[in-house]
């Protein structure tokens, strides 16, 4: 009997009690750990992108590598990866996910799915688990993509093989092009690996950011794509002006303008499709002056959808409310686009292996769409992708209070140990669909 059909005879009761388990102690020490490394007074994390606090994380992955021997790459946009020792110069199947985080997120967000990936491979190589493709782990570089736009920044260079602007500026004034080289720089010990290698496929371990799961009672999602989501950064120029002197007539006010494009839109686009979702992350206004009618107003505008034509529609929206209420006062209105993510399905066989391991494992599981963008959307575009969720409390996430229950921790992680080892021989016999791993399991019982 093949180690793959022994995996699953001996599982197929259900009940877990054969089935490969990560070290849940060891992940949960480390999430805390972890939370450390630009931990914030009320227990989130400030961790942005190529920041000093996101190299201490990157420097902590890479000295756990170092005890257990693994070996550590990175790519120019310093995407981490650590390879077993010994494993076959393979494509390999990736797992994991960020360690960057927002400037005021939460300990879970990204740290999750990178520590159980961590916590996964340790267990493959403990329990000397053989898993045809070989096994890595990923930490994507700049996922949020707040310090830096765009957002799976680190991915979408890997899937492209091209690397973004290293001009772009923060809001310091800090170019990508430094805050990356410090980043690379800081892991000496870290070898080299080409933008975009080959690989087998890829699994990412994940928090909802979302109320489903929780709703539904249930520990784990298995989900099958991700909805598409649009960025937009809208800049208003009118004219400064006298705020007491300068009647309505003679204004060319560029804040009241974009007000009232807003108000419009937050009057509209939800509230006629409750799928859709537009959120106005950023506004600012120059001369930024109490005293001065505005000449600026810029904000940006974060558009998702699953629905691609609804997408677009949402666009248009948009421009035609900042151009009306451009014209309205006088005011000229210009709309450019940060970042745009398609909505992308993923690959039945990935998501099918994460349906087995939680039934392997004894735990209830729905299939579900993504609200959130995440590392595995350009990474579907390469090789067979799929995602696993655990509930947050409440669905909340991008906030310090975000939390997820220890057992739902390691709940999860197991999952993944258990869809990694599924997936990984499967890629092995070269399936890629969810009917040839079904024809396999048949000719392997
Ligand atoms: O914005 C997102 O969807 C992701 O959580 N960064
Ligand atoms: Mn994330
Ligand atoms: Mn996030």
């Amino acid at each position: 009997m093949s180690p793959a059909s022994t995996m699953f005879h001996a599982s197929a009761r259900g009940d877990g009690a054969s089935v490969p388990r990560i070290d849940g102690a060891r992940l949960i020490e480390r999430i805390a750990a972890f939370a450390a490394l630009g931990g914030l007074a009320n227990g989130g994390v400030n961790r942005p992108a190529f920041s000093q606090a996101d190299r201490a994380a990157r420097a902590l992955v890479a000295s756990i590598a170092a005890e257990r021997g693994f070996r550590v790459f990175q790519d120019p946009i310093a995407n981490l990866f650590l390879a077993r020792p010994g494993a076959p110069d393979l494509p390999p199947l990736l797992i994991g996910s960020h360690l960057d985080s927002q400037p005021t997120g939460g300990r879970f967000d990204g740290a999750l799915g990178t520590l159980a990936a961590l916590s996964a491979l340790e267990a493959i190589e403990d329990q000397r688990i053989a898993t045809g493709v070989p096994v890595e782990l990923v930490v994507w570089a700049n996922e949020e993509g707040s310090r830096f736009s765009p957002g799976t920044m680190g991915s979408q260079a890997f899937a492209r093989r091209a690397l973004p602007d290293a001009g772009l500026r923060d809001a310091d004034g800090v170019t990508l092009g430094e805050a990356l080289a410090a980043t690379r720089d800081a892991l000496p010990g870290a070898a080299e690996r080409p933008l975009g290698f080959p690989i087998a496929g890829y699994l990412e371990l994940h928090i909802e950011q979302g109320p489903i799961l929780e709703a539904a009672g249930l520990p784990i999602g298995v989900v099958e794509a991700v909805q598409g989501a649009l960025w937009l950064e809208v800049t208003v120029t009118g004219e400064t002006a006298h705020a007491g002197t300068t009647p309505l007539a003679a204004r060319h006010d560029a804040v009241a303008a974009l007000v009232e494009a807003l108000a419009r839109l937050g009057a509209t686009v939800m509230e006629a499709d409750p799928a859709a979702r537009l959120t106005i992350g950023r506004l600012a206004s120059e001369p930024d002056s109490i005293n001065a009618v505005p000449r600026l107003a810029r904000c940006t505008i974060d558009l998702r959808h699953p629905d691609a034509s609804r997408l677009a529609q949402m666009r248009a929206e948009v421009e035609a409310a900042v151009a009306a209420a451009a014209a309205g006062h006088g005011c000229a209105g210009d709309i450019r686009p940060l970042f745009s993510a398609p909505p992308t399905a993923f690959d039945p066989m990935m998501a099918d292996a994460i349906a087995g391991a939680a039934a392997r494992l004894g735990l209830g599981s729905m299939r579900m769409v993504s609200g959130a963008f995440h590392d595995a959307l350009p990474i579907a575009g390469l090789a067979p992708a799929a995602m696993i969720f655990v509930p947050c409390r409440g669905g909340v996430s991008h906030n310090e209070r975000e939390h997820v229950e220890p057992a739902q921790c390691i709940a999860g992680a197991d999952v993944l140990l258990g869809a990694a080892i599924e997936a990984a021989q499967g890629l092995a016999r070269g399936a890629s669909s969810a009917d040839r791993l079904q024809r396999d399991k048949r000719n392997s019982a």
